[in-house]
């Protein structure tokens, strides 16, 4: 899979926080895109910037998601600035995010493509967290 005799590289952002079936379900088919697939993983500081506080900090995400496979690199997501940077830093020829981004980063278009691949139905880390029953309010065996 090559443009030019060069290794199609794929580029992808996310929290990943919790990670879960639709995460896993994304990598594999992004990484079906291309030969290299690079991850950024929102910083904890970029994630409070946000208004988003993840369960599980920056360092273990990051170390969950270079553990796929499939996943070649992972490196941190600063700012939303830094994303045309990325791309030529890494070479990237796909821009891929799941659709709940759809049309956000079109922009990019200019640097290389961009796709916007469907989300798993069902699932989010948002609403794990909302599932997890507090300690104190689990029935005593
Ligand atoms: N994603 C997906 N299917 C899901 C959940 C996430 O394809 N069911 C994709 C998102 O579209 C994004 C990537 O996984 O491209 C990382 O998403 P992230 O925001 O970290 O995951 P969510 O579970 O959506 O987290 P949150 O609920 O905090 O938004």
């Amino acid at each position: 899979m090559t443009i030019a005799d060069k290794p199609v590289t794929v580029l992808t952002y996310g929290t990943f926080d919790l990670f879960h079936i639709g995460h896993l379900r994304l990598i594999q088919r992004l990484r079906a895109l291309g030969d290299r697939l690079v991850v950024g993983i929102s910083t904890d500081e970029f994630n409070a910037r946000k208004g988003k506080q993840s369960i599980i900090p920056y360092a273990d995400r990051a170390a969950i998601v270079a553990a796929i496979r499939g996943v070649d690199e992972v490196f941190p997501e600063h700012d939303w600035s830094q994303k045309a940077d990325d791309i030529q830093r890494f070479g990237a020829d796909i821009f891929a995010m799941g659709d709940d981004w759809a049309g956000k980063f079109d922009d990019l278009a200019q640097y290389c493509s961009v796709v916007y691949l469907e989300r798993t139905a069902g699932i989010s880390s948002t609403k794990i967290k909302g599932q997890l029953i507090p300690r104190s309010d689990k029935p005593v065996a």
